[in-house]
């Protein structure tokens, strides 16, 4: 089963549990708000964006913000819940989208389940998509009980359904490279402990990344 799969039979279950997570995550909330502030007047995408409440804490803080996501059922809570935001079904391997469209975009959680390199292509796309000096903020899981950085797990059942999906926890050193390789400027790295009930306990990574000059 592939993630749009996986996704389409989580969505409402996801969306449920995740809507209101910002509320919980204050350094979730400054990072947001950092890349907002960077990114300047244009079009920022959160790429990858699930049900959208991403989006929705973007668009409260900026005029033009749009969302791109695998999974059609995604797409549609995310539309339900902002009928004036724009959202997408695409792919971050080929993203919809011109060259240099984006004045900057976040990937929250969206590229766990990319090989790497599937993530390599991403970043790529992310970098064609994205113009000169454009803020990208790439949140990941690093590690878990259990579970070390690098490692890939496996989900058979999530939020009470049967899917079959690889989640990979990655070493921020290597995030970095690929990010760099693929056209990106690091500015910020942050590696956080979980923030307790309703969040998954991970340790998480969030990388702060400019958009190389062409
Ligand atoms: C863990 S969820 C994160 C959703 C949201 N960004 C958040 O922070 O809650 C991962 C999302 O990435 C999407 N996704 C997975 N692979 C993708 C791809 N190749 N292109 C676009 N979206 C993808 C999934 O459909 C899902 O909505």
């Amino acid at each position: 089963m592939n993630p749009r799969r996986a996704y389409d039979a989580v969505a409402r279950a996801y969306d449920e549990q995740l809507r209101d997570e910002l509320r919980h995550k204050p350094l979730d909330r400054a990072l947001l708000a950092a890349l907002l502030e960077q990114a300047g007047d244009g079009t920022v995408a959160d790429a990858g964006c699930g049900p959208g409440h991403v989006t929705r804490f973007l668009a409260a803080r900026h005029p033009d913000v749009t969302g791109v996501d695998l999974s059609p059922a995604m797409v549609r809570i995310a539309r339900d819940h902002a009928p004036a935001l724009s959202f997408t079904v695409g792919s971050l391997l080929a993203l919809p989208v011109r060259d240099a469209a984006w004045a900057g975009a976040v990937a929250m959680y969206s590229i766990i389940h990319l090989d790497p390199p599937e993530r390599r292509t991403a970043f790529g796309e992310l970098a064609r998509a994205i113009r000169d000096d454009g803020p990208l903020l790439v949140a990941f899981h690093v590690e878990a009980a259990g579970v070390a950085a690098g490692e890939t797990t496996h989900l058979s059942t999530w939020f009470g359904s049967e899917v079959a999906v690889d989640v990979h926890f990655l070493d921020p050193a290597e995030v970095t490279a690929d990010l760099v390789a693929a056209g990106f400027t690091m500015a910020a790295s942050l590696v956080r402990e979980p923030v307790g009930a309703g969040e998954f306990p991970s340790r998480r990574a969030y990388l702060l990344a400019r958009r190389t000059k062409r």
